[in-house]
């Protein structure tokens, strides 16, 4: 299996037409901060880079991976985010120092995040900063940026170093055999939703007693 484009979640043609519009805004957008000086590492303001497969969730389902993710990790738990930035964003806006938490990204736009940000690559699964200690986090949440067997294998690995057990996974309906064979995990109710439609199905996966089987993020 190759992370060929042919892998990557694919656009609906809508999403494809509002491309053009879409970096055109971007580059306004852009020059505007250039002119004022501003600085566009404040949370929520990265802008998907769709050669990177970015996909943000929309702000409702964010919020509800984010709090079920500290349901799970439990009072004084580490949750680690894996390719899941908008997760992790989501995590920081809760302000509650119940928990602590990381961000395991390649873009490194997002090392904005300081000592918190890990760059991470799925193509070289365990090359990790020794102070990411092994089975170190209660709960590692992961959103793989390519729908193939070899992406969703390699995260894979990356997932069960860290993780003491717990594990959510968000990938593509038609991953559910590879997740169960690679991570045990088996498919919620509940669906995830991005900012922008997406042809591909999305779902989650877990491997514990989650709140997620209800298809609804309130
Ligand atoms: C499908 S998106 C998941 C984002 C998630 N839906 C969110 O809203 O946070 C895939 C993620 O994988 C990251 N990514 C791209 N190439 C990667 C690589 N080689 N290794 C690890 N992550 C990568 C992207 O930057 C992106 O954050």
């Amino acid at each position: 299996m190759s992370d060929s484009d042919d892998d990557a979640p694919q656009l609906s043609s809508e999403a494809l037409a509002a491309l053009q519009e879409f970096y055109l805004e971007q580059q306004q957008r852009e020059d505007l901060e250039a002119t004022e000086g501003a600085n566009n590492c404040t949370l929520g303001s990265i802008e998907e880079n769709w050669q990177l497969s970015q996909f943000w969730y929309d702000t409702e389902t964010a919020d509800h991976l984010a709090k079920e993710a500290i349901r799970a990790a439990g009072k004084g738990g580490r949750i680690a985010c894996v390719s899941a930035p908008s997760i992790y964003q989501k995590l920081k806006e809760q302000n509650n120092n119940d928990f602590s938490t990381c961000i395991l990204e390649y873009d490194q736009r997002f090392s904005v995040y300081g000592a918190e940000y890990i760059f991470y690559d799925y193509n070289d699964p365990l090359n990790l900063p020794a102070s990411l200690k092994e089975h170190s986090f209660d709960i590692v949440l992961a959103d793989p940026p390519y729908l193939s067997e070899e992406c969703l294998r390699k995260t894979a690995e990356t997932i069960k170093y860290l993780t003491k057990g717990k594990v959510l996974l968000c990938t593509g309906s038609v991953m559910e055999e590879h997740a169960a064979k690679f991570l045990g995990v088996k498919m919620c109710k509940f669906i995830p939703k991005h900012t922008r439609n997406l042809a591909n199905e999305f779902r989650c996966y877990v491997n514990y007693d989650s709140g997620l089987d209800f298809n609804s993020a309130s």
